[in-house]
């Protein structure tokens, strides 16, 4: 029997996507998303209009989609809750983000140069795709939202994950980072504590269970664990 519980959040299970993009200054961004899907060789990107995120892939025209391992999770959650944006909204204030400038170095993540792109790689990402903007569409009737459509120009993977002599990832190697309902989830199974989920006041504290242990001071104390063997 199904019933409709009015559901508020729509966020099923989506691989997380660290998205590198320039600064009008120059200086590179990183901003965690998840509102994100592929077709052939194009991905479409959802965004609020008040990141510095959509502004920079808006003017530069320009971005990278890293994709972080399940593994690499403390290193996501670390720059969850942070923004770019100096000026950044009201709403985003309240619900407790910061304005980080530099957070390829809060994160503790490592700048690799992009081929064929002006923002840079994430070299602890076992896969990367450099990225040009193609179009942008406004999404809902009540604005605040793009969906930014991007060509794959290149797509840079670790060797590990190939199967040999082919084109092709092997699904079992690959284990990505899920965000489903705000929480962190890899192999299927939930993987860290969530700045997003308490900041969203996600009422599972999925923190009380699963993640038991180490309580709440995770959030602070959590180590990210480097990926096996990133590669260039
Ligand atoms: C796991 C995760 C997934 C997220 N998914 C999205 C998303 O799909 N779209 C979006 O606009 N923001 C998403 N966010 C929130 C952005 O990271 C947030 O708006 C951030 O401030 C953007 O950074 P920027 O302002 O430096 O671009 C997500 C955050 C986390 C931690």
């Amino acid at each position: 029997m199904h019933t409709v519980p009015g559901i508020k959040v729509l966020y099923f299970g989506t691989p997380v996507v660290l998205i590198t993009t320039r600064n009008e200054d120059g200086s590179p961004n990183i901003a965690p998303m998840s509102s994100a899907w592929w077709l052939n060789g194009n991905a479409v990107l959802g965004l609020g209009d008040s990141s510095q995120t959509a502004a920079n892939i808006a003017r530069e025209g320009e971005c990278v989609l890293n994709l972080p391992s399940s593994d690499m999770v403390g290193y996501v959650d670390r720059v969850a809750m942070t923004t770019g944006r100096r000026d950044m909204p009201e709403y985003k204030s309240e619900m407790g983000y910061r304005f980080v400038p530099d957070k390829f170095g809060l994160a503790g993540l490592t700048e690799q140069a992009a081929e064929l792109v002006s923002p840079p790689r994430i070299l602890e990402c076992p896969i990367q795709m450099e990225c040009r903007l193609t179009a942008a569409h406004p999404v809902g009737g009540e604005g605040g939202l793009t969906a930014f459509e991007v060509e794959v120009l290149r797509t840079h993977v670790e060797e590990r994950l190939v199967i040999p002599g082919t084109h092709y990832i092997d699904p079992e190697a690959w284990d990505p980072l899920i965000m489903k309902f705000c929480e962190f989830f890899g192999g299927g199974r939930p993987v860290h504590a969530s700045r997003l989920a308490a900041g969203w006041e996600m009422p599972h504290r999925l923190g009380t269970s699963a993640l038991d242990e180490d309580g709440p001071e995770e959030l602070e104390d959590a180590e990210p664990v480097l990926s096996g063997s990133a590669s260039a």
